[in-house]
């Protein structure tokens, strides 16, 4: 009989990857590719649950005290605690393989998406053509802060593509979630738009919308089960990047959701709706992501575009606070230095009230709260059902919005 010391008793990893959420797009997958990314996902979970305690006890227990011995004064801030942990093996170690699992899950997904790239073009072509909820501008730029980067070591970032109809980098973005996330966010990547529908029907019972967008929304992860929980309503995803969109519709069609559209546009001029277009306006994981110029240009988008009534609500990882321990930011703040995400670190220092009040919001308007990811029970059907923090299982996130 199994003891708790077996393996079998003690695994803690990520579900299977035979387990992700497929539909009409979705890359196919030979064995080999699966268990690449098996590898990545059990990698990643192992760096999260077992190395990460390592690298906080090597901080606090010699990084911290021998900066102070040296200096004679205690770390002040996230910058002196980084640059002080930059030294120890455990954090370079830890850096170090977490990279290497970025890269590997890119070119994993990348090798799989390439070699069907002609096939999942046309199968996206086949439920997209002719369908005009897909509006797509090839003369739209991409702003330097978008072209200029691979975001988190994805080549290519959101936006480029090889050929005419491409989906390669929707696909690549889609098939590698459950790698990065070991299948936190649930088998169809979800989890953080099931959070968001929990919170707004908690919160706001009374709330009924009929227009949405959701801006910087990519191939509709946290998009879907929105537009899912309200079937009468409107959804509009804006994106910049065509692969994203085109991918997007076709697998959202595919899984049966049909009241979204998917526009590419820059959420930074939205002009092409007129003032008070929609009742919600939605972001997820995306304000990090953004300059620090246009974000405040499309927080000022979404107020001219909210209806009397309506609300705005972004959901982000936490901002760094006097509260949060420095170890804490130090690892939080790895994204900005090592996995392609510039504005990382400039974002989450930002008084986001402040900026909200600089787009023309009131101060009394805005909301603040926070949700934890919902789980996936088809992967994790021990996890608690109910709100209760399950620590490991869930991703934490900050709710910033307004309701006008
Ligand atoms: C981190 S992803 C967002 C993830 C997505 N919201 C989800 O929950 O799955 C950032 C997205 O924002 C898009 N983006 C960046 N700047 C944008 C802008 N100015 N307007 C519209 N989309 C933008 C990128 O193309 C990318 O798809």
């Amino acid at each position: 009989m199994a003891s708790s010391n077996t393996p079998s008793a003690s695994y803690e990893g990520p579900p299977d990857y035979r387990v992700i959420g497929r539909h009409g797009v979705f890359p196919t997958m030979g064995h080999d590719e699966i268990e690449r990314v098996n590898f990545l996902a059990q990698m990643n979970r192992h760096l999260s649950t077992r190395i990460v305690p390592g690298v906080k006890d090597a901080f606090d227990r010699e990084v911290a005290p021998a900066f102070e011995k040296k200096t004679g004064a205690a770390l002040a801030d996230r910058h002196e605690a980084r640059k002080a942990m930059l030294g120890h093996p455990a954090f370079r170690f830890w850096s170090a393989i977490r990279r290497m699992t970025m890269e590997q899950r890119q070119q994993a997904g990348r090798w799989t998406t390439i070699r069907q790239r002609e096939e999942l073009a046309e199968r996206a072509a086949a439920l997209t053509e002719g369908d005009d909820r897909l509006e797509l501008d090839p003369t739209l730029a991409m702003p330097r802060y978008v072209s200029a980067v691979d975001h988190h070591c994805m080549p290519g970032s959101y936006h480029q593509e090889a050929f005419v109809g491409d989906v390669t980098n929707g696909a690549n973005y889609d098939h590698g979630n459950f790698v990065t996330t070991a299948g936190l966010l649930g088998k169809y990547a979800d989890g953080g738009g099931h959070a968001v529908v929990k919170w707004v029907k908690r919160n706001l019972p009374d709330f009924t919308p009929h227009k949405i967008l959701e801006i910087g929304g990519t191939v509709g992860h946290s998009s879907l089960p929105i537009a899912q929980a309200w079937p009468d309503a409107e959804m509009t995803i804006v994106d910049l990047g065509a692969p994203m969109l085109r991918y997007g519709l076709a697998r959202a069609k595919s899984l049966g959701v049909d009241n979204v559209r998917f526009v590419q546009a820059s959420g930074e001029d939205l002009s092409r709706f007129p003032d008070q277009s929609f009742d919600w306006i939605q972001t997820t994981m995306f304000l990090h992501e953004l300059s620090t110029t246009s974000l405040a240009n499309i927080l000022r988008e979404t107020r001219r575009l909210l209806k009397p009534g309506g609300i705005v609500l972004h959901v982000e990882q936490p901002q760094y606070a006097p509260t949060m321990p420095l170890f804490e930011q130090v690892m939080r703040d790895w994204d900005a230095f090592y996995n392609n995400e510039p504005f990382w670190s400039r974002m989450h220092e930002l008084d986001l009230d402040g900026a909200m009040v600089e787009a023309g919001f009131t101060r009394e308007q805005l909301i603040h709260g926070g949700v934890t990811a919902v789980v996936d029970k088809d992967l994790f059907p021990d996890a608690a059902d109910d709100d209760t923090e399950d620590y490991g299982r869930k991703a934490a996130w900050h709710v910033i919005g307004a309701r006008v």
